[in-house]
């Protein structure tokens, strides 16, 4: 698959990395340093390439990945990205990362997809700390992956959300429509306090296990 990062920062340089190496051509774009974006490009191997955003909005998936304050700026210079997958790591962060400035009642993914509504937005990746991506791509084929939580309205764009999260080396779950990232945007910030406030450090991913409840108890749940 072609994917097109926007935004080649902590997220974006990293996934944009993986992706390639997990078998996907991938264009780097959104970056103030051009030798950075060529850099990336070149350490991510030969089916990665620098590009601007809108050779990156060319490729039949997109990956938002820039602060929110930017999302506007490099949507303009991405130009039209009707009928494409849009996933979106990114939140709707105050400027000092502090606080969501959208939440309970919407939420960042929801507010893109208004702002995109020829796209199909997919929220993903967004409560993996940066630190752990390549970790979790390296322990890949090591016994039991990391959860992964995703959420869009569209499906064969989940589809494509839910392939990129495997590759990627986590285990993807998918939590509904896209509405959810009002819950999983709070979510991803419940990560990112134990991540880097809590001592646990930013190698943290997280996993959701399911045990046997007794036949009375899965009755009532389906009544
Ligand atoms: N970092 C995480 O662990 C994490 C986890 C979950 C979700 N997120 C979300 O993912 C999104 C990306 O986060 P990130 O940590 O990858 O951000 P980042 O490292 O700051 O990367 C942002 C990218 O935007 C680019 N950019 C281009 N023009 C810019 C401008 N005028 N001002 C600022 N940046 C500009 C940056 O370019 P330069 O190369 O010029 O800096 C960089 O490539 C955010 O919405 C964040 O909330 C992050």
């Amino acid at each position: 698959m072609r994917i097109g990062i926007l935004g080649s920062g902590l997220m974006g340089g990293k996934l944009g990395t993986i992706f390639a190496r997990a078998g996907h051509e991938v264009v780097f774009s959104y970056s103030r340093d051009p030798k950075k974006l060529a850099a990336l490009a070149r350490a991510a191997g030969r089916r990665a390439k620098a590009g601007t955003p809108a050779e990156a909005a060319r490729c039949e998936a997109v990956l938002l990945a820039a602060h929110w304050l930017r999302v506007g700026d490099v949507l303009r210079q991405a130009g039209a990205l009707a009928g494409k997958t849009v996933l979106s790591c990114s939140l709707p962060m105050d400027a000092g990362d502090t606080r969501l400035t959208i939440a309970h009642t919407s939420s960042g993914a929801e507010a893109l997809a208004k702002k995109l509504p020829r796209a199909h937005v997919v929220a993903a990746f967004n409560t993996a700390p940066s630190e752990v991506l390549f970790g979790v791509y390296a322990a890949r084929r090591r016994g039991a992956r990391p959860s992964l939580v995703y959420c869009g309205d569209h499906a064969a764009s989940k589809r494509i959300a839910a392939r990129l999260i495997r590759d990627a080396g986590f285990d993807p779950l998918d939590a509904g429509p896209l509405r959810i990232a009002r819950y999983t945007e709070p979510f991803a910030l419940l990560v990112a306090q134990l991540a880097y406030e809590r001592g646990a450090g930013p190698e943290l991913a997280y996993g959701f296990s399911r045990y046997e409840i007794s036949p009375a108890a899965r009755r009532r749940r389906s009544e």
